[in-house]
């Protein structure tokens, strides 16, 4: 769990800074501020992120969240900090996009790409829902596989398609983890990496331009990763 921001200090939480993201500060800066727009937040995991949103002006903070544990912890955050322009919804992102015809100024996709098994369909939902978008994500790059623990869990290359775009993906293997009590993958027993040029490359596919990458760590522990902002057309 993250710590909380003040005057919440005080309240037994973790560390993990996520409530003062730079990740987001740079993302909504980047995108000339967020003041009165509408936001769909993909994986909440604690509302941490909701929260900046709904900081920094946003007028309603639509997030959806899959797994049963962090939907909570959003609940009692929304409550804790009185997050009154933010509704937190109980689902899998993707049918939450599938099936809700509302379009959004922003979409925040911040740590989510990399826990999909159709990662470019979650790109082309995006699109269809949103015309700026925050997102982090790991991809694939060579570079991961100096990690033996990355190494073990990435598969080479393979061949996908979504509605006739051709991209590669890299399985990652989650392994045991599902089973720790932390968990706050994806929903599948594994999910596919997409390498940093393929990303860009369905990026451009979906009509997204005024890409902007920022956080490029080919070395980060995790994977490498990086954000981005975009604008659609
Ligand atoms: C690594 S966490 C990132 C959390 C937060 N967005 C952040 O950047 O710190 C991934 C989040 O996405 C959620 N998630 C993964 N797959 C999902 C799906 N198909 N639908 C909804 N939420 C999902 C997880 O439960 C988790 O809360």
């Amino acid at each position: 769990m993250s710590r909380l921001s003040p005057p919440l200090e005080g309240v037994v939480g973790g560390q993990a800074e996520l409530f003062d993201d730079p990740r987001i500060t740079w993302g909504f800066d980047n995108l000339g501020g967020i003041k009165g727009q509408t936001v769909l937040e993909l994986g909440p995991l604690e509302g941490a992120h909701s929260y900046m949103a709904q900081r920094a002006g946003a007028s309603r903070v639509t997030c959806v969240e899959a797994n049963t544990t962090a939907f909570l912890k959003c609940l009692v955050v929304k409550e804790l900090l009185q997050l009154d322009r933010c509704a937190f919804l109980c689902g899998d992102v993707l049918e939450y996009m599938a099936a809700n015809t509302e379009d959004f100024d922003l979409c925040i996709a911040c740590g989510i790409m990399y826990h999909m098994t159709e990662p470019v369909r979650m790109l082309d939902l995006i699109s269809q829902r949103a015309s700026r978008l925050l997102m982090w994500t790991h991809v694939y790059e060579d570079a991961a596989l100096q990690s033996p623990q990355l190494a073990r869990r990435l598969e080479p290359a393979t061949e996908a398609d979504h509605d006739g775009f051709r991209h590669r993906v890299h399985r990652y293997r989650y392994a045991s983890d599902t089973r720790l009590a932390g968990f706050c993958g994806g929903t599948s027993q594994y999910s596919n990496w997409l390498p940093r040029e393929e990303l860009l490359r369905a990026l451009a596919h979906f009509g997204w331009r005024d890409i902007t990458i920022g956080f490029h760590e080919p070395e980060h522990p995790h994977g490498p990763a990086l954000a981005l902002t975009a604008v659609r057309r």
